[in-house]
């Protein structure tokens, strides 16, 4: 079985392969193509993967290549975990934005929108090539905006691309223990887009804890979600958000903290990580060790002003391990050995909210075999969640329609749509600020 990673020098590659190397089954990963634009980035994380399968019996063989096509032929599973523009890119998809007084965020808002902007004419080219080189191909997308990124691939590969995110994983797990239930056996009712989820209840063996969870105040206000967003408003929502949705419910202490921060999270990311690449090129560098306490410093000061924000100190041990790297193994057993699994995953609608056409990718428990991922019935969500999934929707089918045609006018229409946009005006300065410092978007005319 053959894995090909596109962002195959991204940083979170080695959680990728570290997954792998757990897996001994039939059926499993037995080689593994790297694909990046940047050689030195390839070999960077080459050399992490070299010491993850060092006393690890037939790891899987690891190759890299900058040549796309290359890469693609015969892949059986396509992973795409790209980030256009590099984090130099997000930096500045933060400052735009927070210099017009709204949000920049990798995935919400206006950062959102311009990163999205970005990298669906790249995702649609891969989509292509992928159609004609292995068109038997898997893809899964860790590509963010990764719910609209996925639906940009879908007009090509149709189902033939899943896309994934740990949150809602984070989420249902950090639900299920804290009610004394195991994750595995626990059915998670969250129904959403990527980042724009809740989970609405939470059974075990047929009976829902989510109550019993809303009723107790100590409970509620033990974890991420219950800190972040408090206890009061969890239970006037009645549903548990995923933790973006901070971004949406507190979006002006959102906002006033990412100003004021010394860094914004791009910035921090874009530095620590040109110090970590640049470590990798010194011939003793310890390549793991290094990997593993740049990854422990990411994964500590995740969503760190929304928490500061909230008062909600530091984050739980529990919640540093990640889980990406799980969903993405545990889609593909299930897929390449038809092993019948239930994941959280990015998938066209198909009537599942009905509010919303077939073909548009939302969040959404599905089954996963063989054949794919088929999304699970879901009760409809409350009136205010269907305004802002439609809302966002919107924006996104404007991004796609831009992204299309290369107007400049749809794309100010995409910014100023959003509902954390206030002004026509501004979604105008947005996109000449944009414009003016990314090259990826000189496409829009
Ligand atoms: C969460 C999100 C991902 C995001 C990741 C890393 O897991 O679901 O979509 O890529 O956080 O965020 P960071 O700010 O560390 O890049
Ligand atoms: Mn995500």
């Amino acid at each position: 079985m053959k894995l090909t990673i596109l962002g195959g020098g991204g940083f979170r590659v080695p959680l990728v392969y570290g997954a792998l190397l757990t897996d001994r089954a039939e059926g499993r990963v037995t080689e593994v193509v790297l694909h990046d634009l940047d050689d030195s980035r390839l070999y960077a994380v080459a050399k992490v993967l070299e010491e993850q399968a060092a006393r690890v019996p037939d790891a899987p063989k690891v190759t890299a290549t900058t040549d796309l096509d290359e890469a693609l032929r015969g892949a059986d599973f396509v992973f795409s975990a790209i980030r256009v523009g590099g984090l130099e890119g997000r930096a500045h998809d933060e400052r735009v934005a927070l210099a017009e007084g709204v949000l920049g965020q990798e995935t919400v808002g206006a950062g959102g929108i311009a990163y999205g902007l970005r990298t669906v004419p790249v995702a649609v080219d891969i989509a292509r090539r992928v159609a004609r080189l292995a068109p038997d191909a898997w893809v899964i997308n860790f590509t963010n905006p990764a719910g609209l990124v996925t639906e940009a691939m879908s007009r090509h590969l149709g189902d033939r691309v899943i896309g994934i995110c740990d949150s809602p994983v984070g989420l249902g797990r950090r639900i299920a223990r804290v009610l004394g239930a195991d994750p595995k056996e626990a059915w998670i009712d969250y129904v959403g887009l990527n980042h724009l989820g809740w989970v609405r209840g939470l059974r075990v063996a047929g009976r829902d804890e989510l109550p019993r969870l809303l009723a107790d105040p100590d409970l509620l206000g033990s974890f991420e979600e219950g800190k972040l967003f408090g206890v009061d408003w969890l239970r006037s929502l009645g549903a548990i958000p995923n933790e973006y949705l901070h971004y949406y419910y507190f979006n002006r202490e959102a906002v006033r903290a990412y100003q004021q921060a010394v860094k914004t999270r791009g910035a921090f990311l874009a530095d620590q990580q040109a110090r970590f690449y640049e470590e990798m090129k010194r011939p003793d560098a310890a390549a793991l060790t290094t990997w593993d306490r740049t990854r422990a410093e990411r994964e500590a000061t995740y969503m760190a002003e929304n928490r500061e924000t909230a008062g909600a100190g530091e984050r739980d041990a529990d919640d540093l391990s990640g889980g990406y790297e799980k969903v993405a193994l545990a889609l593909m057993r299930a897929i390449a050995r038809d092993e019948r699994t239930t994941l959280i995953l990015n998938v066209r609608n198909q009537g599942t909210l009905s509010v919303l056409d077939t073909d548009a990718v939302i969040e959404v428990p599905c089954l996963v075999d063989a054949n794919g991922a088929h999304p699970v019935a879901v009760a409809p969500l409350p009136e205010h969640a269907t305004g802002l999934v439609c809302a966002v929707k919107g924006v996104e089918r404007e991004v796609l329609a831009a992204a299309e045609s290369g107007s400049r006018a749809t794309a100010v229409k995409a910014f100023a749509l959003h509902p954390l946009v206030d002004s026509v005006n501004v979604a105008r300065r947005l996109v000449e600020g944009y414009t003016d410092v990314h090259p990826g978007l000189a496409y829009l005319k």
